[in-house]
This record gives C-alpha cells, structure tokens and sequence, in this order.
C-alpha cells in the first residue's frame, strides 16, 4: 500500500510535470497518447483510494460540479490598476514626477513587460498547492473562480516549497522537474508557505480563431473577441464548459507572501516565478533608463501580432520594488509603473443606421453608418459589414452598440454586436427587398451571397456603369471623372453609357462644376473640348474593349478578348446560346447564363442599338498586345476573404486582366490562394494542400512587369 501511494504520489508529479512542459514551457517530451495514458492510470488509481485525491492532482482540473453562484474573496491586498501613458511625452511626464518624488528614480531600471489585455487573476498557493483562485472584482475583493481556473492547464497546482525538497532542482525520471531555464528559485527566496500570485488569463489569438472557426463550421454563434470571451469563460458557473475554453495565462506580480522570502526587484519576480513554473511572458526586458525603455516599447507597437495574444499597450515598471511601494499611489494606480497604450485597433460605438450600396452590377452591399468614433487616430464614421448573411450571422441590428476593428491596411469593419448593451427596442434587421436608389424589387441568385438591384436603369448602377464603361481596362475616356458622371446623370444628359456618344459641348459645361478644374489653364470650355475628343477616339475601340465596357457580371478582361475572338461583332454575341457559349474555353454555364440574360435585357439592347447608331460597333481585330505574354499567364487564383481595396469583381478583373484565371474552389491546381479578412474554409484548405497563401499587396508585386 505503501509502495503503491508512493508510486501514486510519483506519478501526480510526473503528470504534473508533462503538464508544465506542454502548456508552460511549450516542449513536450512525451506523446499525448503517452499523457493520456499516465492520467488514466492516475485516475484509474484515485478510484481505488479516493481518500488520496489532493486539490494538486491533474485529474482535478477537468471541471468540478456547476455552482449556483461565485464566492465572494477578499484580496489579501489591493489589486491594483494602472494609469495610462499615451506615447514617449506622457511617460517622460511620468517618470519627471516620481523623479521630483524620490532622486533615486535616476539612477534606477525599468522593466517593460507586454499589458495583456485579459483578466487579472489572483492565485494562491498554500504549502505549494494552488488552493483558490480569484478574479479581480474591485480591486478588495474578488469572485471565487478557483474551480475555473483550475481547468486552465498552463496554471501550476503544485509548486517547489521551501520546507520540501528543493523541487526546482530535482529531478524525476532523469529529468528535471522544472527545467529548461535557468532562473530556479535561489536559496536567498525560499518559496514562502503561503503566496499569492497576480497574472493575466487570457485566450491567444490563434486559439480564438480556431475556436471561432469550429463554431461556424458547426453553424453556432461566433465569438467577438479573445478577451470578451476569455472574460465569459472565466465566469463560467460550470467549470466544465471554461475546461472547453483555450484559456492560458501570464504572471507578473507578487500580490503576498508569508513564511519565505521573495524577491525585491521586479527582474528578478519574473525570473523567481518563472522558476516555480509559472507561465511568465518571455518578451519583458530590464533597461538602465526611461528612453531605453521606451524606445522598447514603440518596437512592440508594430510587432504586437508577434506577440500571439491581444496587448494593449507595454507596462513600463520601475524594477526596485522598495522604491515603487514607497512611491505609493495615486487612487488604485501605483506610481511605480505606467501603461504605455498602443493605438486602439477595436473600439465600440453606436452603429446609427445600415446602409446600402449598389455597385456597378447591381450587388447590393451594406454598411454600417456609426457614431463617429476614433480607432488608432483615424475618426471612423463608416465600416464595412461584408454582405447580409454576415449581419444575420452575427444578428447586427441597427440601434447596437458594436465593436468596430481597425488594424493595419484593412478597412474599417464590425466585428460584431454586444448584445448586453441592447435596451431590447433594437429590431432584427431584415435587408432591403427593394433597390434603395430605384424602388425596384432585388433579387437573389442561387449559390451566391449578394443580393442584386436587376434594373440597369436604376441611377446608383449607371453611375458604376458609366465608371466603369470609361475606365481604363475598357473604353478608356479620359477625363470623365465620377464627380461629372454624377451631374451629368443628375442633368439627365445621359441615362444609360450610349448617350455619352449625343453629349453636346453644352451638356458637359453644365456638368462641369468650378471643383472639377484642375487649374486656371483648364477652363471648362478646354475641358468640354477634350472630353467630346475623348469620347469619339472611344469609337475607334477594339471589340473586346466594348465587351468589357458592357459590364456584363462575370465578364473581365480576359473573357472579354476571348468572346472577341469567337464573335466577329456585338450581334453575333449577343445571338450565342448558353451551350455555344460555353464550348469558349473557360465559360462556365455561370457566365454563358449571365451573357444570355444579359442580351436578353430589352434595356441593354436599347442600348446596344443606341451605341450602333452612335458607330460604337467595332468589328472582329486582334487585340493589341494580346499575344504578349502576361505576369499571371498560366496561374490560377482563389480569393478568400475580403481584400483591403479590391472587390470580389475587382480582384477577379485583376488577375484576368493581368492573363490569370481565377477559380472557385482551392485544388491542387491552384497557383495562388489570394487572403483577405475574415478567410473561409478556403484558407484551410490551401494550407493543407501546400498551395502558396499571399496578400492583395503581393498580388499587385507578381503583376509588376519583371524586368528581361
Ligand atoms: S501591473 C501594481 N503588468 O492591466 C501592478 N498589469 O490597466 C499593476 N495587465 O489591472 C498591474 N498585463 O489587469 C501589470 N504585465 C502587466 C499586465 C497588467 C496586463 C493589466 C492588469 C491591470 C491592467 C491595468
């Protein structure tokens, strides 16, 4: 019996030990299926003698039952805050007031350590055994959380005491027990009996994603963000469903100790804790002055992804902790160390109403219309909400309170609603079923997400229309900016693209407002004349230029020169069926639908014999340069997410444009997985497959002429 509890006892350790590697120190040295086993054994063990079961055994941290309510905790002293510093002036500032307080301030070291934007816990350790865990609260007093905190398997449920062999050191197995660093516990710090550890519980970001990913794919709710949910999960009454959680934590501080010693800097607390087996961030740094420190502390606001956990800014502490205490505090923020904020990249605000865009081919695209707010010095006033099934996925209503991202190159957009704000008169919103510039009813395609306004006569379209008839990849009209496309659609000179071909010199004048004249030496008279040149020289476009210019959904550039080479004029095109059509390599039944439906339209074939009798009629010619070879000849493109600045239809256009082909669905085949925000399964998928993953901005590199 003996021999069999000893061996009990040697195996909690060395489950206990297995634990720290995998979750602590990030370098297993034994399977999971290994792992899995030795737990088994143990629980295995502990159902023969249940009278052996201690709160450190690791069987202990699956979940223990749901409680109805927290326990309350009294801190054995204050939790404390932080006051803010908002760039280098501020923490100058700082560090000239506690120097006015205490001279020795400059001669002192300062350690600058990352603000984990978590939850602050607080852990206690009696005789080395993590017996009860504490949130924050008020800074006096706590909620009980042990339960939950216990399943957090990067938290120590043992850890060396003095009294007890000197743990750190030995060994087990041949392997040392809490090794692979060198700060062990020195004899000068005897663990005390009784400690109390600070630290940050916090989800890592890919974690977060993981986890959220999971929840879509089995159609559940997703979550907001790491820290509203870590914050969610530690509150949990049921400590089986935080267990579920990818929960982890950082400890930084010493909150009290009894019966041992502990040290006085806050270098060498990091590196004691660390000893112990406590999780401590690896990034803190010790610097001889304020300047250094800082210096520091801007590196990390652009490497703060590195970090792979959300940080709101870096903490910048005076190291001597004598020195801190005795500068004492100002309300609950100790003078001795300074949050240094990084720029807010998520802020909340009042998402007053959404509205919706319809693009060129009719798509209808919603928006968020917010209180104006500001996100890392930029006043955002509009985000992006993706498309309609993003709002009900995620049940934005108009009215919420929402939390908005802006980070790096991407556009500003809505992560999501917090739905403890709402005052319960927000309404689900339900998207329009009529266009919202023509009235007419929308329609929704099968297997696509968009939503489409079908009339072409609706003005908010034959502005994209016009746009993009006189863009560069297709008729090319210069100076026919969208401000004189507007006025001109306002003067109603012209309702549809053919009417550009009647414009008359007085038309134009009119449209012409005094902002759109470059200079003096641009009077609008020059800019008519140039305009009506330009517009005529449009005549002269190859055919694959017109098709193009039609806008025809699915239609590029490069679909474009194809279908010209297969037609010799506007008619014979528009006469194909949807089977002829798609004998053309690369027309799916999608686009060959699309074309049909297109001239099919009695008012694009208006239009069409408008632009006939205006001789736009170009007839069957090689296109200029269409032999030449192409940067993304031969490649072939998935898109997936939303890209900075390119659209769906954009970036398809792009690649087209530049001799790619972009597909569906990621394949073996694929050259190129093109990512954007908020990825599908897609991007998965090309990770798995090898398939090379790249930004809009490297899109743009390959597209760069090389040079012979
Ligand atoms: S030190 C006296 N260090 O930030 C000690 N706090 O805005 C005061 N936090 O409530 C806290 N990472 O929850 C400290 N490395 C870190 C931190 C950190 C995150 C949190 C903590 C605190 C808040 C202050």
């Amino acid at each position: 019996m003996d021999t069999e509890f000893t061996q009990y006892q040697q195996l909690k350790q060395e489950v206990n030990y297995h634990n720290h590697r995998y979750h602590v120190l990030d370098t297993p040295v034994i399977s999971d299926v290994e792992y899995d086993r030795m737990l088994a054994t143990l629980r295995q063990m502990e159902a023969e003698h249940p009278g052996w079961v201690t709160p450190d055994s690791p069987t202990q941290r699956a979940g223990a039952a749901p409680a109805d309510r927290f326990e309350k905790v009294r801190h054995p002293r204050p939790i404390l805050s932080l006051a803010n510093a908002f760039g280098a002036e501020d923490a100058l500032a700082w560090y000239e007031r506690i120097r006015k307080l205490d001279a020795r301030v400059e001669q002192a070291s300062f350690i600058v350590e990352p603000k984990i934007d978590g939850l602050s816990v607080v852990l206690h350790y009696r005789d080395g055994v993590f017996v009860q865990g504490a949130t924050r609260g008020d800074g006096e007093v706590g909620e009980d959380i042990t339960a939950n905190l216990r399943t957090i398997r990067s938290i120590p449920l043992r850890i060396p005491v003095g009294g007890q062999a000197a743990q750190a050191g030995e060994t087990f197995s041949g392997l040392p027990l809490f090794s692979t660093t060198s700060h062990k516990p020195g004899p000068t710090h005897q663990p005390p009996a009784y400690l109390v550890v600070r630290g940050e519980a916090f989800i890592p970001n890919r974690e977060f994603e993981e986890l959220n990913r999971r929840l879509e794919e089995a159609g559940e709710k997703t979550y907001l963000n790491p820290r509203n949910t870590a914050a969610g999960s530690l509150r949990q009454l049921d400590p089986s469903l935080t267990a579920q959680r990818p929960l982890t934590l950082l400890c930084y501080q010493i909150v009290y100790s009894e019966g041992g010693q502990v040290p006085t800097s806050q270098w060498e607390i990091l590196e004691w804790l660390r000893g112990l087996g406590f999780p401590v961030t690896d990034v803190a740094r010790r610097f001889e002055s304020l300047e250094a420190a800082v210096t520091y502390t801007e590196t990390w606001d652009q490497r703060r992804d590195e970090l792979g956990y959300e940080a709101d800014g870096m903490v910048i502490k005076l190291d001597d902790l004598s020195m801190a205490a005795e500068l004492g505090f100002v309300g609950k923020d100790p003078r001795g160390a300074i949050a240094f904020k990084f720029p807010a990249r998520e802020v909340t605000t009042r998402l007053n109403e959404i509205g919706v865009a319809v693009g060129r081919t009719g798509v209808l695209t919603p928006f968020a219309l917010l209180e104006p707010v500001e996100i890392g010095g930029v006043v955002v006033e509009r985000a992006t909400l993706h498309n309609f099934d993003y709002i009900a996925e995620k049940d934005i209503r108009p009215g919420d309170r929402v939390l908005i991202k802006r980070a790096g190159e991407v556009i500003p957009y809505v992560i999501g609603p917090l739905e403890g704000a709402r005052t319960g008169v927000e309404q689900v919103y339900v998207p329009p079923q009529y266009c919202p510039t023509c009235g007419q009813p929308v329609e929704h395609f099968e297997g696509e997400v968009a939503w489409y306004c079908v009339n072409a006569a609706c003005p908010a379209q034959v502005i994209r229309n016009v746009e993009h008839f006189v863009s560069k990849g297709a008729m090319d009209i210069n100076g026919l900016g969208i401000k004189i496309v507007e006025k001109l659609i306002e003067t109603a000179a012209i309702k549809d693209v053919a009417d550009l071909y009647s414009l008359s010199r007085e038309d134009i004048l009119l449209a012409v407002t005094r902002k759109d004249r470059k200079a003096k030496s641009d009077p609008p008279g020059k800019i008519a004349e140039n305009l009506l040149a330009a517009i005529d020289q449009s005549r002269s476009q190859p055919l694959s230029r017109l098709i193009t210019a039609l806008g025809i959904h699915g239609v590029g550039e490069v679909m474009a020169r194809d279908l010209a080479a297969h037609y010799p004029s506007l008619d014979n095109l528009a006469a194909a069926s949807a089977e002829e059509l798609q004998t053309i390599d690369g027309v799916g039944p999608n686009i060959a639908t699309a074309i049909v439906d297109w001239f099919g339209r009695e008012r694009n074939l208006a239009v069409l014999s408008k632009l006939k009798a205006a001789q736009v009629w170009p007839g069957q010619q090689i296109t200029p340069g269409n032999d030449q070879p192409r940067p993304l000849d031969g490649l072939t493109f998935v898109v997936t997410g939303s890209l900075p600045t390119l659209s769906r239809d954009d970036v398809k256009e792009y690649i087209e444009a530049h001799g790619g082909k972009v597909t569906d669905s990621v394949s073996k085949k694929t050259s190129y997985l093109v990512l954007g925000e908020n990825p599908g399964s897609k991007h998965t998928k090309a990770l798995s497959l090898g398939v090379p993953v790249i930004s809009e901005e490297q899109l743009r590199g390959l597209c760069q002429p090389t040079n012979p």
